[in-house]
């Protein structure tokens, strides 16, 4: 499939816009690509109550499989000036398991590669 990097990047910094993140100030656009061609974009979510924060990558997870977008096979996640955010260990065990080992992700990496040894469904008892 053919990733139009550009056009994640951009998405991912328009999204990031929306970001509701009075705390840290730091507000993430995630933009992912699909295995169906769509697009989805997500946004960090903080909260007063701060370890509920969810993270831009973990609202477009949430997008994409509520609407049926399919899954992930590329990915970027920015600020809100277009700087590249690398996905933090929570949001790399989940885009793994919704995207599989690879997942691209910020144009340079796979997601395999930024969680070596993940623990994935083979490793639940049958
Ligand atoms: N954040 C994300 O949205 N994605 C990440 O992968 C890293 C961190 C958000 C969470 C929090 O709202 C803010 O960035 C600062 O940690």
């Amino acid at each position: 499939m053919d990733i139009d990097w550009d056009a994640l990047r951009a998405a991912a910094t328009n999204a990031a816009a929306n970001a509701y993140a009075p705390y840290s100030r730091l507000n993430v656009g995630a933009a992912a690509l699909t295995d169906t061609g769509a697009l989805v974009t997500g946004v960090n979510v903080e909260n007063a109550s701060f370890g509920l924060t969810f993270c831009a990558e973990v609202s477009l997870i949430g997008k994409a499989m509520t609407d049926g977008l399919g899954r992930p096979v590329a990915l970027v996640a920015t600020d809100s000036e277009g700087n590249v955010l690398t996905p933090c260990g929570r949001c790399r065990q989940i885009l793994i398991e919704m995207g599989g080992p690879d997942l691209q992700i910020n144009e340079v990496h796979t997601a395999a590669e930024l969680i070596p040894g993940a623990f994935l469904p083979d490793d639940l008892p049958e």
